[in-house]
């Protein structure tokens, strides 16, 4: 896919500030040529490799639940960090979903996480791990309450095995990575765990842990309760993806699992 890269800070006019994470800040822009709306993520001018990082492999990647990069840019004539060109979701982060109307029905967690699933599975085909899989880096593109599009590959990796170093937040980190120096593209499916726990409860499953040594030692020993609220099976499938490596189910067989089939079925 062909990139722009002959944008610059000044064919763009600010219409307003989307959200920040740790590395950027994203805002509305309007491309005065076109007249097309993208979201402008502002990378923060001491993250340059994070940069360059994310620009790399979102150019590799296409698919209609992974964000679509069209271009990227060092404004010439203002020092504000490097820019991407982004496609713009206009119904925010599933962060900011959840923040402001509660969890979700199974149905709507169900069809989330398939398009989740699909675009992880998608990732990994093309040999990248993501590495950073939360609810802020998860974008809701329309009001049609479909097509959710995965963001944020600031710490994504084209590497799928023998992996090392850093990883994301806390609560979604993999036992293997608190406790091991390696670990494999597997660590991606850990974190659907703690968003489909999150979607169907409201809350994450480590809610009580205080500090970083808390949080090691409840998600190596997966010491989280399901409320009777979730259905059987959906709570089989959390206990299935929130598991040891070794052990956990595959993006494949998530995807043939009863509650997601039935509750994604049409009609
Ligand atoms: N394309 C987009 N459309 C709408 N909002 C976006 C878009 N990209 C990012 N955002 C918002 O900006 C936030 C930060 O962007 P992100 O790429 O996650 O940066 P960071 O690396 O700083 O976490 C996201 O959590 C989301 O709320
Ligand atoms: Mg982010």
């Amino acid at each position: 896919m062909e990139l722009v890269t002959n944008w610059d800070y000044d064919d763009f006019v600010i219409d307003k500030t989307l959200d920040s994470g740790v590395t950027a800040t994203v805002y509305l822009v309007t491309d005065k040529d076109s007249e097309n709306q993208f979201a402008m993520k502002v990378v923060k001018k001491n993250r340059t490799r994070v940069f360059k990082n994310e620009v790399e492999i979102l150019s590799q990647l296409n698919h209609p639940n992974v964000i679509k990069l069209w271009g990227s840019f060092t404004p010439s004539t203002h020092t504000i960090g490097q820019c991407m060109i982004l496609e713009y979701c206009s119904h925010g982060s599933l962060y900011q979903y959840l923040k402001s109307n509660g969890k979700l029905t199974e149905v709507k967690a169900a069809t989330y996480i398939k398009e989740i699933v699909t675009a992880i599975d998608y990732c990994h085909s093309q040999g990248v791990t993501q590495r950073d899989l939360k609810l802020e880096n998860i974008l809701l593109s329309d009001k049609s309450d479909k097509g959710v599009k995965i963001c944020d590959f600031g710490l994504s990796i084209n590497q799928l095995d023998n992996i090392q170093g850093p990883s994301g937040t806390l609560i979604y980190r993999p036992p293997e990575i608190f406790l091991e120096k390696v670990y494999d593209h597997r660590c991606d499916i850990w974190p659907i765990g703690i968003i489909l726990y999150e979607l169907l409860v409201g809350s994450d499953p480590f809610t009580g842990c205080l500090t970083d040594d808390d949080c090691k030692q409840m998600t190596i020993a997966a010491n989280f309760t399901i409320p009777p609220s979730v259905s059987d099976t959906a709570a089989d499938l959390i206990n299935q993806l929130l598991k040891h490596v070794e052990e956990r189910i595959t993006l494949e067989d998530i995807l043939k699992h009863d509650w997601l089939v039935n509750m994604t079925r049409e009609g």
